[in-house]
């Protein structure tokens, strides 16, 4: 594994397994992507509701990257799904972007409306399509209706945050799992646990929590907007976890979310 490896979704698209997230990146957020990319990064993973698509799509034009090699993620808000503009509500964050196309497009929160997103798959709108915050009830719900199965279940994933469940259940029905917040918000990273195996391995808390997930299979998606932050959140393949300590991490679970639980929001 090393920062180019990507993995196979079940649509055949490769994925990169570090992108960069801009979740709460606000104004930092043209200069953070620019940034990720001149390091190394080839992934970015964006949203309708963060209200920075434009900075995004200016920073892949900036960076003189060729479109193919970047893998691009936006996300379709609850309002878009609930009014029926899902075609309309694409379109918008494409113009956003200034792209054609986007890599994967996810229904942000579970919802209805992921027949219209098959559509857009077959338009070339999208190259792949997946859904976020689902639980495996939602999943079970969704995989009986649907005629293509998601890529990927984008979920809130932190050495505080685990629902094996759900992951188990993406694992058994091919869905690849990426981790939202990795670092819990910046949460797990004081973590007295973290900071010893930290210490044993010389690396950041921040690296120790994102080679922990990709050990585990699993995408991480780290949102900073600092510069050495950006860098050091890649720098993940110059070492490998022993189990031992892979198991001392998953013994932290809480389930303790930063947001709502997807069986409880009213956004
Ligand atoms: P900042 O953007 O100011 O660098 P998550 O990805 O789990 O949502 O965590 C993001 C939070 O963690 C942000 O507050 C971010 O701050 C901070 N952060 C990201 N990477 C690192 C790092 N390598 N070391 C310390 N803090 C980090």
């Amino acid at each position: 594994m090393n920062k180019n490896t990507r993995i196979k979704l079940n649509d055949g698209l490769t994925m990169p397994v570090v992108a960069l997230g801009v979740w709460q990146s606000h104004e930092g957020t043209k200069n953070a992507v620019l940034t990720a990319l001149k390091n190394g990064y080839r992934h970015i993973d964006t949203a309708a509701v963060y209200h920075n698509e434009k900075d995004v799509g200016e920073a892949i034009k900036e960076s003189g990257i060729p479109r193919n090699e970047i893998f691009v993620t936006t996300k379709l808000w609850n309002d878009d799904v609930r009014s029926g503009n899902t075609r309309e509500a694409l379109k918008k964050s494409l113009e956003n972007l200034g792209l054609d196309y986007v890599d994967l497009y996810l229904i942000h929160w579970p919802a209805e409306g992921y027949l219209e997103m098959e559509k857009l798959q077959k338009e070339g709108l999208t190259r792949s399509i997946g859904v976020s915050n689902f639980r495996k009830s939602h999943l079970q719900n969704l995989l009986s209706k649907v005629h293509i199965v998601p890529s990927i279940n984008q979920i809130e994933t932190n050495p505080q945050m685990v629902d094996e469940e759900t992951i188990q259940y993406c694992k058994e029905n091919k869905i690849g799992v990426e981790a939202w917040s990795p670092l819990g918000s910046g949460a797990c990273l004081n973590n007295p646990k973290i900071q010893e195996i930290a210490n044993k391995y010389q690396k950041s808390s921040a690296q120790i929590i994102l080679r922990w997930l990709l050990q585990k299979g699993i995408v991480i998606l780290p949102k900073s907007v600092h510069e050495n932050r950006i860098k050091e959140n890649i720098d993940l393949f110059n070492f490998v976890l022993e189990n031992e300590d892979v198991e001392l991490i998953n013994q932290l679970n809480q389930h303790k979310r930063t947001v709502p639980d997807p069986d409880n929001f009213d956004f």
